[in-house]
């Protein structure tokens, strides 16, 4: 089980820079307005009353900030948080020991929470509820189940597929949100404030095209302004270009829709050997060497959202948009 208080430390980035690029507040954090505007409310609402924040699920594609906003709610809280996984917690034990360390009020962050097993959720249910716990001590007759009262806390959850999370887990969140894709203009701020954090001279029209190739993705933004920022220093005098960002851009194979080579291979086996489909997940899966959760999770809900794919109910199908693309020839 792994467990942690976090101020500024956080889990997900393999870099601890990536640390110094996260916004801390609600007026840093770029793009995701609705649910800001709404968060903001929820947040003033529950200061007023001196009560601790209703649980929060957040869901989306990843890369898009869940956890990042998960600490953005402790800090404008005035909370602390504490992050663990859905994986993570093995046995009702590792919950209650997590729960009942909680402080009034903090924020306990629980990411991949659809990972969550059946025996954890039922511990949870009431934890959420009515801020007690139910467990049992002992085995066999004379085991017998004790209740812990906990301080009233805020349950953030986050999930890249909330479709499978259980109903009854669901329903126990009272405020839902879809974090989406960012639009270019947001990614370009974002990529501008990064660079300032670096301390990195960019051209706007550099920024521009670095936020193009994200794939609505800040994660995925942030990482390519690294690489470029690497370029422009050793190919370059330091300051980031259009032309060097492009440069740059290409040797990474990250093509003009921010398509990497994986995505290619997806694409290209659904022309090539599927005629464009329809093909099931675990079919495609197979054929291009990729998991089919990775597929499902990561590569195709992009994919879809640009038109380049579709669902149906007999499996994904390649659309001309994606043809037309890669330079591909229609199938007859
Ligand atoms: N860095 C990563 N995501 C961000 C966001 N949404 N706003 C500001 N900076 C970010």
């Amino acid at each position: 089980m792994t467990d942690r208080v976090i101020t500024s430390d956080a889990t997900q980035f393999d870099e601890p820079f990536e640390e110094t690029l996260r916004p801390d507040t609600l007026s840093s954090y770029i793009g995701q307005n609705q649910i800001k505007e709404n968060l903001s409310i929820f947040i003033q609402a529950a200061k007023l009353r001196e009560e601790s924040l209703d649980h929060v699920l957040l869901y989306g594609p990843p890369g898009l900030g869940k956890t990042t906003l998960a600490a953005v709610i402790a800090n404008e809280m005035g909370v602390q948080i504490r992050m663990t996984s859905g994986p993570a917690i093995e046995r009702p034990g590792d919950l209650a020991a997590i729960v009942s360390a909680l402080e009034p009020g903090d924020v306990l962050f629980i990411d991949e929470i659809h990972r969550l097993n059946r025996a954890i959720e039922e511990v949870l249910y009431p934890a959420m509820e009515d801020f007690c716990l139910d467990i049992v001590v002992g085995k066999g007759p004379t085991a017998k189940s004790i209740r812990l009262d906990l301080p009233p806390f805020t349950l953030v959850g986050a999930t890249t597929r909330a479709g499978s999370l259980s109903a009854p887990l669901r329903d126990r969140f009272g405020v839902l949100s879809r974090l989406e894709y960012y639009d270019e203009a947001a990614l370009t701020e974002i990529v501008l404030r990064s660079s300032r954090l670096f301390q990195a001279e960019i051209d706007p029209r550099a920024a521009s095209e670095i936020a193009r190739r994200s794939r609505g993705t800040p994660r995925i933004a942030n990482r390519l302004l690294k690489r470029v920022r690497d370029y422009a220093q050793v190919r370059g005098d330091g300051r980031i270009t259009e032309s060097l960002a492009n440069e740059a851009l290409e040797l990474l194979q990250v093509d003009r829709r921010g398509l990497d080579h994986i995505d290619h291979k997806l694409v290209r086996a659904m022309a090539e050997r599927f005629r464009g489909g329809p093909v099931g997940l675990d079919t495609l899966a197979a054929s291009a060497g990729e998991e089919s959760a990775t597929i499902e999770e990561v590569y195709e809900p992009y994919l879809l959202q640009i038109g380049f794919i579709q669902r149906t109910p007999r499996g994904r199908v390649l659309t001309h948009l994606a043809y037309e693309h890669l330079g591909l020839p229609l199938p007859e």
